[in-house]
């Protein structure tokens, strides 16, 4: 259960190095930025509990990441639909699922204030699936667009 949710402590963050390596870089680039952007939400969190200011920046960077995976996704669907990718539809549905998913938990957030919740999700739920996303069907995706691609990038 969640601990200490008063005092402020270390968060525990990620680095571009835990990453997976894929095969296309452009989907490294895009993965690291998002690994950045979920780190500024990290930092912000314990301070959010405590300060208004903080709470302000908090939302303002949560937006930013929902926005940045907007992209992330739709640019990944938009080389998986160009090349052909076999799976696309799973691909994508797991893109859409995650989306809806944060996207509601920043609208609860909004709502309840249930920092708990919202520590919860950004902690634990989201980097453990971002991250076996990457080594799962990101993987397979980035194999498939670098022998399609060879040659012509
Ligand atoms: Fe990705
Ligand atoms: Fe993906």
């Amino acid at each position: 259960m969640e601990q200490n949710a008063h005092s402020p402590q270390a968060p525990r963050l990620l680095s571009h190095d835990d990453l997976p390596r894929l095969a296309f870089p452009e989907m490294n680039a895009v993965h690291e930025d998002e690994i950045d952007l979920l780190n500024e939400v990290l930092v912000l969190l314990p301070q959010a509990a405590t300060y208004a200011e903080a709470r302000h920046a908090l939302d303002y960077r949560l937006q930013a990441l929902l926005d940045h995976m907007r992209t992330h996704f739709s640019r990944e669907e938009e080389l998986m639909r160009q090349y052909g990718f076999p799976v696309y539809p799973v691909h994508k549905g797991e893109h859409d699922r995650v989306f809806a998913e944060l996207e509601q938990v920043i609208a609860d957030w909004q709502t309840d204030s249930d920092m708990a919740a919202l520590r919860h999700y950004i902690h634990e739920v989201f980097p453990s699936w971002l991250f076996q996303h990457i080594a799962s069907m990101d993987q397979v995706t980035a194999r498939f667009l670098a022998e399609v691609t060879q040659g012509q990038r």
